[in-house]
């Protein structure tokens, strides 16, 4: 059997509502550089990959922006709807050169802290697995459950053995787009990689990972990032 190689699928179609900018938050700047670039810069500059694929909107007029859109050894595709679809569409775009037992990461477009160490803990511990898993990081603040409708608390929640799920998550290539054309033709919520892939019955495995790879989402975030990316 050939060793497996080492791809990455970029969901990049989001349009960032609730940044409440005009323009998605990955193509804002941070530092200097396009939060997109520095997502997959980060990926770039410590792992060798046999390909990346960047999925995004098709009407998309900044793609061209970024430095990745000059790079040949990236492509673009179109994304979807929801994340999956995005991620879905990677995947299929790889699909003449991706082989079932390659290895593909997926990391979001908006997570421009992704420390070295994690990543290279990431792929070091999955090297032998047969499915693959994620980053994460255990659930550091006491948990409150309130019932429906109501801000009155009903219990506190057991967090002993919770994680925050992050990115980059990586999984066989067969497994992942077999879990997510499974998961997405059902209907059922898909809200990340892993979770399509334990319903298609496996058990993805955690890496646990640094807190700080945090994904921009409110505006704040952007001065957290810049913290954090000025302290690497
Ligand atoms: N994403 C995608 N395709 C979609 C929706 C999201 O590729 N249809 C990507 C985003 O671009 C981002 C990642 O998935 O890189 C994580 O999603 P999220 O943080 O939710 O980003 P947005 O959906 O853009 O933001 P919001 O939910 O606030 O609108
Ligand atoms: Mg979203």
């Amino acid at each position: 059997m050939t060793t497996p190689r080492l791809w990455l699928v970029i969901p990049a179609a989001g349009s960032g509502q609730r940044m409440h900018s005009s323009r998605p938050k990955q193509y804002q700047s941070l530092r200097g550089n396009l939060i997109l670039d520095l997502a997959i810069s980060r990926i770039t500059a410590t792992v060798t990959l046999a390909g990346c694929v960047v999925a995004i909107r098709p009407d998309d007029p900044w793609w061209g922006e970024t430095r990745a859109s000059k790079d040949d050894r990236i492509t673009c595709c179109t994304g979807g709807r929801e994340r999956a679809d995005s991620v879905l569409a990677g995947l299929q775009s790889l699909q003449a050169r991706a082989e079932e037992n390659d290895w593909v990461l997926v990391h979001d477009a908006a997570r421009p802290c992704l420390h070295p160490d994690d990543l290279n803990r990431l792929v070091s511990r999955l090297s032998d697995h047969g499915v693959g898993g994620l980053l994460a990081t255990p659930v550091a603040d006491t948990l409150k459950k309130t019932g429906a409708g109501t801000l009155d608390v009903q219990e506190t929640v057991d967090r002993s053995h919770l994680w925050r799920a992050l990115t980059p998550q990586m999984f066989r290539y067969g497994i992942l787009k077999t879990a997510l054309q499974a998961a997405l033709s059902a209907g059922r919520p898909v809200t990340d990689e892993a979770s399509a892939v334990e319903q298609s019955g496996y058990f993805p495995c955690i890496v646990e990972g640094r807190p700080d790879n945090i994904k921009i989402t409110v505006p704040a975030d952007l001065a957290l990032a810049d913290f954090l990316l000025s302290r690497f």
